[in-house]
């Protein structure tokens, strides 16, 4: 690949079609989450590994609760099976591990796991991986304006002083904006995805349900990436690497 390629500095994913893609294959929905968390894997150390300085994933949204008791259940003994076993293991790569979202109603264990990542990763400085569990952009903004509410309330700070950079302090982490939003599936929507830091995020859809999304189709991503123009409003933006 192109030396001179532009690498996004915070590449979201939305991690989206493993149910298609087993019922494609006569398996079970939870195969296909199975598949999807083993692709999951190879594509955070991929991402790393191509210059992407921070990497949001989505992995279980605050409606997924709306699913099946079966199927949560299912996704929440793989979530704590994956963080004991591969996530782990970034703690060694020098990756911190944060986690936006709202904590209620997760159950212990996962919660547990959660904060031990954390603990474990919080003194890494190389890149960023942030999952998104049991997250939803509204209730990310709602969260943010009650903790900022409260503080107003007790005079720690002043109506006036609160702008885009202040407000953006009060959010799960202190992330910078999205350069580039992948969602695979086909599916052409945000389903709630960081809402406050998309704003002039670059949207890609491929057409691949994510069991599928190998090295390749990240490349190609990358390649959609460096054909965009980025503007932010104005007239000619020089895009530069990060
Ligand atoms: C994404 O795959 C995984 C999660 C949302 C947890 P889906 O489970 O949404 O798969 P489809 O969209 O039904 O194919
Ligand atoms: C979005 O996928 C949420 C995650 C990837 C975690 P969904 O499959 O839940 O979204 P919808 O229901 O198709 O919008
Ligand atoms: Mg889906």
């Amino acid at each position: 690949m192109d030396v001179n390629i532009k690498i996004p500095n915070h590449l979201g994913i939305i991690v989206d079609g493993n149910g298609r893609w087993a019922s494609n294959r006569g398996l079970s929905r939870s195969e296909g989450h199975k598949a999807g968390a083993k692709r999951l894997k190879e594509i955070i150390k991929y991402t790393f590994s191509k210059g992407v300085r921070v990497l949001s994933i989505y992995v279980f949204s605050t409606e997924n609760f709306k699913r099946s008791d079966e199927e949560v259940n299912y996704l929440m003994e793989l979530f704590v099976h994956h963080f004991k076993s591969e996530f782990s293991k970034l703690k060694d790569e020098n990756v911190k591990i944060v986690f936006s979202g709202r904590r209620e109603p997760l159950p212990d264990k996962v919660l547990k796991i959660m904060d031990k990542l954390t603990e474990d990763t919080k003194n890494n400085d190389e890149n960023i991986l942030n999952i998104c569990m049991n997250y939803g952009g509204h209730a990310e903004i709602i969260d943010a304006t009650k903790k900022i509410s409260n503080e107003v309330l007790n005079m720690l700070i002043s109506i006036d002083s609160i702008n885009e950079e202040t407000f953006s302090k009060y959010l799960y982490n202190e992330l910078p904006p999205l350069d580039f939003v992948i969602r695979t599936s086909g599916e052409v929507r945000l389903s709630n995805f960081m809402l406050w830091q998309l704003s002039y995020s670059e949207l890609y859809f491929p057409e691949i349900y994510f069991p599928d999304f190998d090295k390749k189709a990240f490349d190609e991503a990358l390649i959609e990436y460096n054909n965009r123009n980025r503007r932010f409003g104005g007239i000619k933006y020089e895009n530069k690497n990060h």
